[in-house]
């Protein structure tokens, strides 16, 4: 262990699939509106993609190596952060390895769920901190939209696809990831549910694309709250820093009252959080590092600044990240490879997903089951 290694985030990149469902769109074929969507959530847009996860993923990581201006070659270590996997085995990250040409990398994937790409991107941070590896990239990734539940509108209306990349590279310089808080609130592990693939289902023989969802909107929604709150709190106390050295907040983004609510808690303003709900909605794993990266292609990333990443998912898991960023924020290099055209719209490649799901007219009798009792808030959590 080399005390003084830091690992530097040198690139990043994202690919946002450019088809564009609207809520009016899911009107069209759920009991929502735009208003209500609007009023509740924050979310206006969400993207819907015509290309595998793995391309995503592979364009967005090509992107962040091009930025870094690193060979993929010299790349030792791919994580793919999420929960959009094309199959169990052979694993996701294997796929962006061929993909990228990065033959010299250690590849595995991360599901803690929406916050994948922060575990990941503390797990990286580690294992560059203790020469294991000098150069990683770690994605976060999901494609969503070919297992959402699409007749269920208390999650159809939320989730969007999408990915982004960042390369960390070995330093002398303190900065990076420099402190994280990391949890589950597992007793609600039950309150995100997606059933209908895993070897738990094989009895049923569902195949992707033909799921069902547990979703109780308000325990995630106070959890979420709790989890994303006390993280924070106390990654700023482990490292002395005081919420007024924070210049911008990268958090997940499920619902825009969830973020005042816990910028609120941390004492920042709004002005210094980085939005993109209303246009993307909640990608799950991809959220926090397509903020991130649109947040520096803004120009909100000042050099040498303090950014805080709180983020919470499935598990429940929750976690807070500080970064340190380094003294550049523009790319040192670009690559023209683009995604393939799109021929259809975003309300068509959801209808396709629709029409596929239960093909077999199955009840969804069979699949649900109550929420286990332990999912409820107990007495006395408050969210401070
Ligand atoms: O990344 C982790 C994933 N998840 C989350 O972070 C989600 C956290 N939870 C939330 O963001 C919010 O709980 C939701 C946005 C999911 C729901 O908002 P809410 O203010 O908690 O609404 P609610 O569940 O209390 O529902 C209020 C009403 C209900 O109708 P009644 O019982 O008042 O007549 C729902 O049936 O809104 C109804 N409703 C809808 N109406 C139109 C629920 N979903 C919809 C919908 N369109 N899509």
């Amino acid at each position: 262990m080399t005390e003084s290694t830091y690992a530097a985030i040198t690139g990043w990149g994202s690919c946002m699939p450019p088809a564009v469902l609207s809520n009016d769109d899911l009107s069209t074929f759920l009991d929502t509106s735009d208003e209500w969507i609007i009023t509740r959530t924050g979310m206006k847009e969400r993207r819907i993609s015509h290309v595998s996860a793995t391309e995503l993923a592979t364009l967005a990581a090509r992107r962040a190596l091009a930025c870094a201006d690193l060979d993929p070659a010299d790349v030792d270590l791919i994580i793919y952060g999420g929960v959009s996997n094309e199959e169990l085995c052979p694993n996701s990250a294997s796929g962006v390895q061929v993909s990228l040409g990065a033959q010299n990398a250690a590849s595995m994937d991360l599901n803690t769920a929406c916050t994948s790409f922060c575990y990941g991107l503390a797990a990286a941070t580690g294992m560059i901190r203790t020469g294991q590896v000098r150069n990683a990239v770690v994605i976060g990734v999901e494609l969503i939209s070919r297992y959402m539940d699409w007749e269920n509108r208390n999650v159809a209306v939320l989730f969007g696809d999408g990915a982004a990349a960042v390369v960390l590279q070995a330093t002398d310089n303190e900065e990076g990831m420099l402190a994280s808080v990391l949890g589950c609130d597992a007793q609600a592990r039950q309150t995100l549910r997606v059933r209908g693939f895993g070897c738990g289902y094989s009895g049923y023989g569902i195949t992707l694309g033909d799921t069902f969802w547990d979703f109780d909107g308000q325990q995630i929604f106070k959890r979420a709250v709790l989890g994303m709150s006390r993280a924070s709190r106390d990654v700023l106390a482990q490292s002395g820093l005081k919420a007024e050295d924070i210049s911008l907040v990268v958090p997940h983004q499920a619902n825009l009252r969830i973020i005042e609510s816990v910028a609120k808690y941390a004492g920042i303003s709004m002005e210094r959080v980085m939005l993109t709900v209303e246009k993307y909605g909640n990608m799950s794993a991809a959220t926090v590092p397509v903020a991130l990266v649109e947040a520096l292609e803004e120009g909100r990333v000042e050099p040498n600044s303090w950014l805080l990443m709180p983020a919470f998912g499935g598990g429940l898991t929750y976690c807070s990240l500080l970064v340190k960023w380094g003294s550049r924020t523009i790319p040192l290099e670009q690559t023209d490879v683009e995604l393939p055209p799109c021929n259809e719209s975003a309300l068509e490649l959801v209808n396709q997903v629709r029409a596929r799901q239960d093909p077999y007219g199955r009840s969804r009798d069979g699949l649900l089951a109550p929420v286990f009792p332990e999912a409820q808030l107990r007495d006395g959590d408050s969210v401070v």
